[in-house]
């Protein structure tokens, strides 16, 4: 079987779907694979380390993926990369699914088997195929770099000759996968760190890890984790205790680091313009729930503005600016997803349609779009259609590796 790497198209997407490892597995496998002149050149893999992995170069996209039975992307095809798709093909990307409606459809009306990598059930088996957490991770730990890098002062605690710096003050709003790293970071370059979640499981890894736990403990946060794990949409009561508890604490920040999101929604608005006026001058927001609209209200996608002398980080794409280690753990993930769904004796696809992998993941078979969660015309679901992870917490914080009890001293 033939599996095809094409180079991705879409403005910044520096990430590419295969590792030269990950392709030396997969010929492993039996396969034969085609990668696209120039596909890792921006994630720091060459064409040569390809070839030297087993993989024949192909001049452009139509060539990589003539014949192939699987397309490998990190993005979904935009129109004028459809054409290059074989119909009948399995296509496996991240597909944007809650908010591609148009081209998903063109996908399924190209007749391509597509599977949305973002809708992975959170459940054990499919630990190692997750992207969403295995990116996540990354853009948690370089907003905390990106907002060094626009921060005028240091995160540490220093005792110089010239006089004492105090350490910065930094508030995660929002403590999944992102925000479990960007603590783990931050802690790891001296700042005295706090965060918050409208989940209640999210206290404890909070903890866990060094930094204080500030949220509006009420009866509605203590049933705010849906079974999928995911936090609920709040109601508009508890909104508003929770809008006073971070007017009150964000005078008192230096860097804020927002990645509160609600799967298939936009993103909650948690930081006001008034409560940006009311933040210290030079003090830093990095925002990585801009794609979904922002947690920010002043935050401008693919921008970095200063507003009331705060300097707000709404960079796109954040794991593709770590496009190297972005790719190589994207390259696995979707390794470990295809492996399930391929046959080694016969080599060939033998996909187990009834699998909740394969049935939580699969967007398009046969013209049509499948998923039940974006059947046409439907709104987005209120969750996601996954299980609940089995052991909540202790799958994120695995993947926030290095952020053992070392790390969870007392603040300076
Ligand atoms: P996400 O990207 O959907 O959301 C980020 C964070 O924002 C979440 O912690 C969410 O509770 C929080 N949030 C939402 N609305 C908020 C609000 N109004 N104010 C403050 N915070 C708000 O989350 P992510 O990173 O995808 O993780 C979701 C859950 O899945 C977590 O419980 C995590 O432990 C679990 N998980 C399970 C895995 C497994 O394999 N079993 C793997 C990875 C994560």
């Amino acid at each position: 079987m033939k599996i095809a790497i094409p180079r991705e198209r879409r403005a910044q997407e520096t990430r590419v779907a295969a590792s030269p490892d990950t392709v030396k597995k997969l010929i492993g496998l039996g396969c034969e694979v085609a990668v696209e002149k120039g596909a890792g050149a921006e994630a720091a893999y060459t064409d040569a380390a390809y070839k030297e992995a087993g993989a024949t170069l192909a001049k452009d996209a139509a060539a990589a993926c003539k014949g192939a039975g699987v397309v490998l992307k990190v993005r979904g095809p935009e129109a004028g990369e459809l054409a290059a798709l074989p119909s009948g093909a399995v296509l496996i990307a991240m597909l944007d699914p809650y908010r591609a409606g148009d081209e998903l459809k063109a996908i399924a009306e190209a007749g391509l088997t597509a599977f949305a990598m973002e809708l992975l059930p959170r459940i054990t088996r499919a630990q190692s195929m997750d992207v969403l957490s295995s990116q996540a991770n990354l853009a948690g730990y370089k907003a905390v770099l990106d907002a060094a890098n626009e921060y005028g002062r240091v995160y540490p605690m220093l005792m110089t000759a010239a006089g004492r710096i105090n350490p910065a003050q930094v508030l995660v709003m929002g403590v999944g996968v992102a925000g479990l790293q960007a603590i783990a970071t931050a802690r790891r370059l001296g700042a005295v760190v706090q965060a918050t979640d409208v989940r209640p499981a999210a206290k404890e890894q909070v903890e866990s890890l060094g930094a204080k736990f500030i949220a509006v403990e009420d009866e509605e946060f203590r049933e705010a984790e849906t079974a999928a794990g995911y936090a609920k949409e709040m109601s508009d009561d508890y909104k508003q205790k929770q809008a006073a508890l971070i007017a009150e604490t964000l005078p008192r920040m230096d860097v804020v680091i927002t990645t509160a999101a609600i799967p298939g929604r936009p993103a909650p608005k948690l930081i006001s313009a008034a409560m940006v006026k009311s933040m210290k001058p030079g003090s830093v927001i990095v925002d990585l729930a801009v794609e979904t609209g922002g947690n920010c209200e002043l935050v401008e996608a693919g921008k970095v503005v200063t507003r009331h002398g705060v300097t707000i980080v709404g960079h796109l794409n954040v794991p593709g600016r770590l496009a190297a280690d972005a790719s190589m753990l994207y390259a696995n993930n979707v390794f470990n997803f295809l492996s399930l769904l391929y046959d080694q004796e016969s080599q060939a696809l033998a996909i187990d349609w009834e699998d909740e992998i394969v049935t939580g993941t699969l967007v398009t078979r046969d013209g049509a779009i499948v998923h039940p969660a974006l059947a046409p015309a439907s709104e987005p679901p209120s969750e996601p259609p996954s299980e609940p992870p089995s052991e909540p917490g202790a799958e994120a914080e695995a993947e926030t590796t290095e952020t053992g009890p070392e790390e969870a001293g007392s603040d300076d």
